[in-house]
């Protein structure tokens, strides 16, 4: 027997008892004659005291740091006990112990808070993920999945796996491909997600499937993105918008009370995609504060009045102004207004400046611009923006897409400046009624803002015959956002053949690509495909929200970097010749 208890088990209740620990070296202290160990494993740290008998066979062979080592022993009533540990009450007076392996000294210190860097802890992940931060994500994973499947249990889902190596999937980004070695010159595509075997599932009639799945995608990465990810994807037949916000609202009520203990007990507020981005100037809103864009002047219509017959370039010759009223910020300073003109000129940002208006406690207002607008004409555009005293008024003025992008994140950067963004406050909700299409100025063509699978609004149907008018289709699809975090996202699909034959030539396909690339699917739809939709979950994204973060890297036992390196096993990297050869592969430089 290895062990009798874990390292994080034993109480004042086991005093007396002999038991058997094994563990890993945390520290250890000599004082004097005796000798103090911390023995870490998953559960917990236990002391360990080595009297002065033992003292011939530690200086025969020293401990040392992440030593594995088991001990046998009594446990006994610590006299100075640590209320910072579970076990903090009692410590192990050892009376054997075998050191079962020996460690190297690691490049950094395995606690909390460590002294390694990124790169460093990614190519030691194994000894990084011994730290009570990684752990504690991973087991917060841990309990979010077992969470998910029995909510989804309940409810009838069957949990079914789909193929990895298939047929490109469409979801927007670049596929990783996979030579085909029975098949020279053929490849395999790696799933974005599952999406066309869900609906082939669907029609077949197993009308309630999920998968707790890996999708893969090509695509440049962020703190909230892998080229590896994890979905938690659904979907059902037989079913309306309505039923999959319900089913799938109460998924995440029932995540949230079982792994945080948070209740939310209202309906989530539903948001147009419109709306969304006037008020927000994205499609992921964080609603945790208000502090919403006031929209004076967009796309070259003039919503405040005030703006016109005012001689200032910067927002006749403008597109779009934009402002929000941050709330009790009237007092910042030159320096703390000189260092947001620095934020927003940022590359990332890309704006040339920002204008302030401060609206004084005492009624009074002073502006950046002051040159250009009156106290009164100050006093309108405070108005108009529903500032109040005290309150300091921003204003980006642009290019539309720019600006808004802008603003929003200039909202999200005062919401934190605010300290408006706490990560224990989780306010979910959906986003509804989004574009069907988007038009890629790159490449001159519509594509479909959600995949080409997405049914459009019944009642615009019609639209799809004419192409001037793609921009006004509204889809049946549907995002959950979480405090700023787009965490899931789905539609209620196209069933019918000829309908889906018409998105594919809408987004460009003739009927023989169509057929090349989805035959499968329109295939199945000429077989009694029942009326269905559905939703994937980022589980990574879901998990680090849940954890309180927003980089979903160290919820992920091994994650990539950020140039799609795993670190640790040195990948991507060269393969042999003849494994090419083998492939009927070459390498173009080589
Ligand atoms: P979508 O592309 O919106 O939908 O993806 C669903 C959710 O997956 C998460 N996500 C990611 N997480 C980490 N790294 C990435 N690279 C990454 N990309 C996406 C997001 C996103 O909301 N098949 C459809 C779903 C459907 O229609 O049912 C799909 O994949 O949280």
């Amino acid at each position: 027997m290895y062990r009798s208890h874990t390292c994080g088990e034993l109480r004042l209740d086991n005093q007396g008892a002999e038991v058997t620990l094994a563990g890993w070296v945390q520290t250890v202290r000599k004082f004097g004659s005796i000798t103090f160990v911390d023995l870490r494993d998953r559960y917990g740290i236990t002391q360990l005291l080595f009297n002065e008998a033992l003292n011939p066979r530690l200086d025969e062979t020293p401990l040392g740091r992440e030593f594995v080592l088991q001990v046998k022993g009594t446990v006994a009533e610590r006299s100075n006990k640590n209320p910072k540990l579970a076990t903090g009450d009692v410590e192990i007076l050892v009376n054997d112990f075998a050191i079962m392996n020996s460690a190297a000294t690691p490049p950094f210190t395995i606690e909390e808070e460590t002294d390694g860097g990124d790169e460093l802890r990614m190519k030691y992940r194994y000894l990084d993920l011994r730290r009570p931060a990684l752990k504690r994500n991973l087991e917060l994973r841990y309990k979010v999945n077992r969470s998910v499947r029995n909510y989804l249990d309940t409810l009838g889902f069957w949990d079914i796996e789909t193929p990895f190596l298939i047929k490109s999937t469409p979801e927007g980004a670049r596929d990783f491909i996979v030579p085909s070695r029975m098949n020279e010159g053929q490849f395999y595509a790696l799933p974005q997600s599952p999406q066309t075997f869900k609906q082939l599932l669907m029609v077949s009639g197993y009308d309630r499937y999920y998968q707790i799945v890996k999708c893969f995608r090509d695509e440049d990465l962020r703190a909230d993105r892998q080229p590896e990810f994890t979905q938690v994807d659904c979907e059902m037949s037989f079913v309306e918008q309505e039923d999959i916000l319900n089913t799938f609202e109460g998924l995440f009520k029932h995540v949230f009370k079982d792994v945080k203990g948070v209740e939310i007990d209202y309906n989530f507020p539903r948001m147009t995609w419109e709306d969304a981005m006037w008020n927000y100037g994205n499609d992921k809103p964080d609603i945790r504060f208000e502090m919403k864009i006031q929209n004076l002047k967009t796309e070259n219509k003039v919503y405040a009045e005030v703006l016109n017959g005012v001689d200032f370039k910067v927002f006749s010759e403008a597109e779009t102004i934009l402002a929000i009223a941050v709330p009790g910020a009237s007092e910042y300073t030159r320096k703390q207004l000189d260092e947001l003109t620095e934020w927003v000129k940022r590359p990332q940002i890309g704006m040339s400046g920002v204008v302030n208006v401060k609206c004084n406690a005492d009624g009074t207002f002073k502006s950046s611009v002051d040159k250009f607008f009156s106290e009164d004409k100050l006093k309108e555009v405070a108005q108009f923006c529903g500032a109040n005293a005290g309150d300091l008024i921003l204003i980006l003025a642009g290019p539309e897409t720019r600006t808004r992008k802008a603003m929003s994140e200039l909202r999200l950067e005062m919401g934190n400046k605010l300290g408006l963004r706490n990560p224990d406050d989780y306010k979910p909700l959906w986003v509804i009624d989004f574009p069907l299409f988007e038009y890629a100025e790159e490449e001159n063509r519509w594509v479909a803002r959600h995949h080409p699978f997405t049914s459009p609004k019944p009642e615009q149907i019609e639209l799809m015959n004419n192409p001037a008018r793609f921009g006004e289709i509204k889809a049946n699809a549907y995002d959950i956002v979480l405090n700023g975090t787009e965490i899931g996202g789905g539609s209620i699909r196209i069933y019918q053949k000829d309908l889906q034959e018409k998105m594919f030539a809408a987004l460009g396909m003739d009927k023989e690509e169509a057929h090349e690339k989805f035959g499968f699917l329109l295939g199945a739809f000429e077989y009694g495909a029942p009326p269905h939709g559905g939703i994937a979950f980022g589980f990574d994204r879901l998990c680090a929200l849940l954890g309180g973060q927003e980089s979903i890297r160290d919820f992920i036992a091994f994650p990539k970097n950020n140039a799609g390196r795993d670190v640790m096993l040195d990948a991507p990297s060269a393969v042999d010749k003849a494994q090419l050869d083998e492939l009927g592969l070459q390498h173009k430089n080589s």
